[in-house]
């Protein structure tokens, strides 16, 4: 995959990008919420203990801010010979930085983890308003998806 722009660095999540605006960078997808430090800090410890999170996050090496961020999921199954299927959830680019192909790479990304730990295949859902920029990310559209909220 080529490099991303000058002045932007890819790399996993980490405790300190609560400050750098991980947060709002993901208010961007959809409601967040207000989470406390000490919550932020919970949930990352849980997701990194497993080996089913690779969240990554694009940082502005001029600003130290978070300005993208996915997470492949990594689902463990009995089918296809203790399969490995991918999830890519979560994708943000902050408004400010759309454009700029950093979308792109961070697909790019967490596709080159998923082959790498194994997966057979990666999935995600998105809207009808996405699916050109998954096209060019070299998805394609397969299958329906179905929701029950609660
Ligand atoms: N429809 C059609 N084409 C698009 C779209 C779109 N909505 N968005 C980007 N593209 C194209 C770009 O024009 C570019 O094409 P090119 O190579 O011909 O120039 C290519 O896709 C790559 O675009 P990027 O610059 O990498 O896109 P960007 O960095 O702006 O990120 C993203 C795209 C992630 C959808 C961003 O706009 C965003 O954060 N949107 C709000 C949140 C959101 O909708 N996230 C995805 C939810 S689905 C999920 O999480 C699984």
């Amino acid at each position: 995959a080529a490099a991303l722009p000058e002045g932007y660095i890819a790399r996993p999540l980490r405790l300190g990008d609560y400050d750098a605006g991980f947060l709002d960078c993901l208010r961007v997808l959809t409601t967040v919420g207000e989470i406390t430090k000490e919550a932020f800090d919970e949930q990352y410890k849980w997701m990194s203990s497993q080996d089913t999170y690779y969240i990554l996050v694009i940082e502005d090496t001029s600003t130290g801010k978070v300005v993208g961020t996915g997470n492949l999921l990594v689902e463990r199954k009995f089918i296809h010979n203790l399969g490995l299927v991918g999830h890519i959830e979560d994708i943000a680019v902050a408004k400010d930085q759309q454009g700029k192909k950093l979308g792109l790479r961070l697909i790019q990304a967490l596709d080159f983890i998923a082959e790498k730990v194994g997966c057979y295949k990666t999935i995600l859902d998105c809207s009808e308003a996405n699916e050109g920029f998954y096209l060019k990310c070299g998805f394609r559209r397969a299958g329906l998806e179905m929701a029950h909220y609660y």
